[in-house]
């Protein structure tokens, strides 16, 4: 909450627009409920959604909870797909909208160590796909996000800070920013953002699960 109001802050004074926020835990089962009401209640129509809220649980999956796996099932994979169902209708009225799923170079890769992670990512991208052609020839664009490893508080929440992958592959968020933004405004189906994470991807493609597996294992450590 005190993150939010922060925002909020910074935000109004640097931008001198209105910032409102709604304050919720996404994996609950009525959180689309929860924040239709609050813009009901603001009578508040959507432009933009991204869907960008996000964890991970990494580690073998015989050793990784099940409870926060079902919760990032419920956050990645339920909480996005309803969100959207309910935003859609609103930018259909106007003919216009931009909706960002933020999914992950795992959306790629299925990987050792991440399953339930790299999963809820491939239906994120899997699901922005085919929304992508529903809405082809309309002014709403769907885009795919695909960041990979990237300097945020994800990588230290998942205590995966001190891989390889962190340590020699990272991103600063502001840079994938400045690459997507004006991928999404001139409605960009995928956005891969940094050299390295489209050559990881290109190389996923052609080569066998076996080798993507063992590179996946090694850049874990
Ligand atoms: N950073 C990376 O290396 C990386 C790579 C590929 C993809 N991604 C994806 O990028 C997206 C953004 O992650 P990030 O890197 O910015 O990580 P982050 O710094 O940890 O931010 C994640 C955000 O999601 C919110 N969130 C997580 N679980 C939630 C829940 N159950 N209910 C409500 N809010 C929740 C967090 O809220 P709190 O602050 O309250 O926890 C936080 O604002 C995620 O979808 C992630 O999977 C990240």
């Amino acid at each position: 909450m005190e993150k939010l109001k922060r925002q909020q802050n910074d935000l109004q004074s640097q931008y001198h627009v209105s910032v409102k926020y709604i304050a919720c835990e996404l994996t609950q089962s009525n959180a689309v409920d929860l924040i239709f009401e609050k813009l009901n209640n603001w009578q508040v129509s959507v432009d933009f959604l991204v869907n960008n809220a996000g964890f991970n649980e990494c580690g073998l999956f015989t050793d990784t909870d099940m409870e926060q796996e079902m919760k990032m099932i419920d956050l990645h994979i339920r909480f996005v797909t309803q969100l959207t169902k309910r935003i859609l209708p609103m930018m259909k009225k106007n003919n216009y909208g931009r909706v960002v799923n933020v999914g992950s170079t795992g959306s790629f890769i299925p990987s050792p160590s991440d399953a339930v992670y790299s999963a809820t990512k491939a239906y994120i991208m899997s699901f922005s796909n085919a929304l992508y052609g529903e809405f082809k020839r309309t002014g709403i664009k769907i885009t795919s996000l695909c960041p990979g490893a990237t300097e945020t508080e994800f990588a230290a929440k998942a205590n995966i800070q001190d891989t390889l992958l962190f340590k020699y592959a990272v991103m600063k968020p502001d840079s994938v920013v400045e690459i997507a933004y004006p991928k999404l405004m001139k409605g960009k189906r995928l956005v891969i953002p940094g050299i390295y994470n489209k050559l990881l991807i290109f190389f996923s493609k052609i080569l066998p699960v076996g080798v993507t597996n063992s590179l996946t294992i090694t850049m874990m450590k």
